[in-house]
């Protein structure tokens, strides 16, 4: 099982950029974090960052094929990607959303996602644990979906016999 993480504009800054509100965590850190929890639980995982919308398109348009889930940190492009929300909607894959700051407590304009409405759910407001709480999450919801496969083919093999 793969986890491809996707992380948006500006989260290269991370331990940089407004730390009153991100805190001191750099982005390569958080993922030295996640690496180790999906080493614990047997799953691979592979980070990509891009400050770029379509670079962004095309990550989540490769994961077809070569990812089981996505955890996207849209970062500003949630509040404005109709793209992004369309690249996600087409793999059909189960993706989740997360958020360092708690969008809910800050600006209007954040308070709106394009990205969620197609994402299984979303996490937000817990700093840089919110990407652990994204993990824990997605193997949830792979284990669910092998365990119903499992059953569907059992009972294929069932039907056949
Ligand atoms: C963010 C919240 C966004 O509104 C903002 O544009 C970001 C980071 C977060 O993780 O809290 O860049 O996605």
């Amino acid at each position: 099982m793969k986890i491809m993480v996707i992380q948006g504009p500006n989260l290269n800054m991370l331990g940089l950029r407004e730390q009153n509100i991100y805190g001191p965590m750099k982005l390569e850190q958080i993922h030295e974090q996640m690496r180790g929890f999906a080493q614990q639980n047997g799953v691979e995982i592979e980070f990509f960052q891009s400050n770029l919308e379509g670079e962004l398109v095309d990550k989540i348009q490769e994961c077809l094929g070569d990812a089981d889930g996505i955890i996207i940190n849209p970062a500003a492009y949630t509040h404005t990607s109709i793209a992004i929300r369309d690249a996600i909607a087409a793999v059909s894959l189960p993706a989740i959303e997360v958020h360092i700051s708690n969008v809910y407590a800050r600006e209007e304009f954040r308070k709106k996602s394009l990205v969620a409405p197609v994402c299984a759910g979303q996490i937000a407001g817990f700093g840089p644990f919110s990407y652990h709480l994204a993990m824990v999450a997605m193997l949830q919801i792979l284990n669910e979906i092998k365990a119903m496969k499992d059953m569907q083919q059992q009972q294929q093999g069932q039907q056949q016999a």
